[in-house]
């Protein structure tokens, strides 16, 4: 079959100090990825996680890896368990963990070891709220977080809550990597348009790689 972006190679796009798009890096590997999120859901399917405020999040999402990222009534925690299963959460798919070193260690970040790996899914209007990832332990090793399917606004700030933004779309198979100086920026996602992509139908899919 002819592929329109077969010969597409990836291209690096500076974003922030310590921040870098990898732009379309995971396209060549994005089926599988969509296979192992289909393999992950089928242990410990996407559910929408409630606020320590009270708030349903509109994006859904899963783990995999050792511990995953959870929220509750009681506020925001890593677990080994799934406490919709009370099961461990699914192992990393060993292309997930390739690609996240490889996409680290081409950012400037070697020796990468990613212990969570949290997949969302963004429906029509689900959004991310401007926040900081700042539940992990170690701030020393980078974010790294990978689009797949529908196209999809940015955002990536500074330090503060109200710094200024910047908004980049980001499409299939683009990936970004954060750390060092920016590890702590506030970032968020914009509410998802309607739209149709091939690999992922009515959705976009995300996977953010930590180091907790
Ligand atoms: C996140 O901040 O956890 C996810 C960002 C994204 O969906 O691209
Ligand atoms: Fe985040």
């Amino acid at each position: 079959m002819l592929d329109l972006f077969a010969d597409e190679s990836p291209w690096q796009e500076p974003l922030a100090p310590g921040a870098v798009i990898l732009r379309r890096r995971a396209l060549a590997t994005a089926d599988a990825l969509m296979q192992g999120i289909g393999q992950v859901a089928a242990l410990s399917p996407f559910r929408q996680m409630v606020t320590p405020g009270g708030y349903t999040m509109s994006v859904a999402m899963t783990n995999c890896g050792s511990v995953g990222w959870t929220t509750d009534r009681h506020g925001y925690l890593y677990s080994a368990v799934d406490p919709q299963t009370a099961a461990h959460w699914p192992a990393m798919p060993d292309v997930f963990l390739v690609l996240a070193r490889q996409c680290a260690t081409e950012a400037g970040y070697p020796d990468f070891q990613p212990d969570a790996c949290l997949i969302n899914r963004y429906a029509p209007g689900a959004k991310l709220s401007l926040h900081q990832d700042k539940d992990e332990k170690t701030l020393t090793a980078p974010i790294v977080s990978v689009s797949l399917g529908l196209p999809a606004v940015f955002q990536f700030g500074g330090l503060r809550r109200n710094d200024p933004l910047q908004r980049v779309m980001l499409e299939h198979g683009d990936v970004v990597v954060w750390g060092g100086d920016s590890r702590l920026f506030y970032h968020g996602i914009q509410p998802l348009k309607e739209g149709y992509h091939s690999a992922t139908g009515a959705f976009r899919f995300n996977l953010t790689f930590r180091h907790t």
